[in-house]
């Protein structure tokens, strides 16, 4: 039987053409809420991929963000074994730059109680720290990638092997869950398993403002590629209003109109379908933005020289690395009339401050005006924050390619696996 919260929860987070599917089969997820959690040994599988530069943690959000659910278990008397991966490990020299080991001390600090780091993916250390603490951090995830991939394959035995760490597993990595991965899917079918209030939150919050956006809605999208983007654009042009280009993506949508685009990021495979998808936005009606102008630079370093020149004249051995003056303030009077704006991936190269430009000015209209603002992907969140922006924003997901994923509609499998448990 579902309760009318639990059920209250599917009927939310159901993207329309699921929702007929979803109902007959009456699917329904737990929440760590439905749990007694005292006395049981609670995994709770979080996203605490953050960035890291030389042991240092240069953005901790994914970590606040999964605080709530760690604290909850330990207040209602469980012990936790939190879980996570950290980068692709796809070499043994990776293990140093991949550790979790900085991570467990943020967490120390965020809920002011001891956790234990264990070096370990298995074994009897790892089982002799579960049993003797009340809160550990286990080692990351796709170490276990270097024994044939065990973790991104969903090895069954992998899975079943943490799954046997705990009395019940708790999802709460919104940013993984389009993985079908041991540590999520894998421990997940072999143990009692609901969702956290990071999953929770996310689930409910993108899908209460895209499912039926007030409109207009406006959708930003950035990022270096348009194969990455492909099944996003594809199906947000049967949803939006208008949708704006930035980033190295538009580079090919320039090339494919004919123009020359310098040494600028350019998938010269992709030309058709950018075409492709220009002809769509015009046969659904929907307002296909590209920049007008682009400011170019001559080498990929912080001070080289730049300049913006229209996106018909980008010369020879310049790069496009951001939008320019007149796309600014064509996007901006754009998002002043929104009334939903999606925004995924920065605009320009963002972390040298003189190709910030356009994504400040994005960031900055989103802080002003009266609309629902969704920010997808670590970049624009990123971006969001180093603004100062944050709380002006509707809701920041923690989750990058899995929020695309899940505006694109597409079934995630971290998610599937948790209905019907
Ligand atoms: C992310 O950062 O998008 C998630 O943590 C997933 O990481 P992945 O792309 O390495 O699987």
């Amino acid at each position: 039987m579902t309760t009318k919260r639990q059920q209250s929860l599917i009927n939310q987070i159901i993207i329309d053409k699921n929702v007929i599917i979803i109902l007959r089969k009456e699917v329904f997820m737990k929440t760590i809420k439905d749990f007694d959690l005292k006395g049981k040994t609670v995994i709770i599988r979080a996203d605490l991929n953050v960035p890291i530069e030389n042991g240092k943690i240069m953005d901790d959000f994914r970590i606040k963000q999964s605080i709530k659910t760690i604290e909850y278990a330990i207040t209602n008397g469980a012990n936790v074994v939190i879980m996570s991966h950290l980068g692709k490990v796809k070499e043994e020299s990776d293990k140093v730059k991949y550790t979790l080991r900085p991570v467990a001390k943020r967490i120390e600090e965020l809920i002011n109680e001891k956790v234990t780091f264990v070096p370990f993916t298995r074994g009897g250390k790892l089982e002799k720290a579960i049993k003797e603490n009340k809160i550990v951090l286990m080692e990351n995830t796709r170490f276990e990638d270097l024994n044939g991939k065990l973790e991104s394959n969903n090895d069954y035995e992998l899975g079943k092997y943490w799954a046997s760490l705990g009395d019940l597993f708790i999802n709460d990595a919104f940013g993984t869950s389009h993985r079908a991965h041991a540590s999520n899917l894998g421990i997940s079918s072999n143990i009692e398993s609901g969702i956290g209030f990071l999953m929770e939150n996310e689930l409910k919050t993108i899908n209460n403002a895209l499912k039926k956006p007030k409109r207009p809605f406006v959708v930003i999208l950035g990022g270096a590629k348009v194969s990455d983007k492909i099944g996003v654009i594809d199906s947000l042009l049967e949803k939006v209003d208008t949708l704006m280009i930035g980033g190295a993506m538009a580079y090919t949508f320039f090339r494919s109109m004919g123009y020359t685009v310098g040494n600028s990021i350019c998938e010269e495979d992709k030309l058709d379908l950018a075409q492709n998808l220009l002809k769509k936005a015009e046969e659904k009606g929907v307002k296909f933005m590209l920049p007008v102008d682009t400011k170019v630079g001559k080498e990929f370093k912080e001070d080289t020289e730049s300049k913006i020149v229209s996106y018909k004249e980008i010369p020879d051995g310049w790069e496009g690395f951001d939008i320019g003056t007149e796309t600014i303030k064509m996007y901006t009077d754009e998002l002043k009339n929104a009334a939903t704006v999606l925004w995924n991936g920065p605009v320009g190269l963002f972390e040298f401050d003189q190709f910030a430009v356009g994504t400040n000015a994005i960031a900055n209209t989103l802080a002003e005006i009266d609309a629902v603002t969704v920010i997808g992907g670590g970049d624009s969140a990123a971006a969001i924050k180093k603004a100062g922006l944050s709380d002006k924003m509707t809701h920041i997901s923690t989750g990058g390619g899995a929020s695309l994923e899940f505006i694109e509609g597409k079934k995630l499998p971290g998610i599937e696996c948790l209905m019907d448990k």
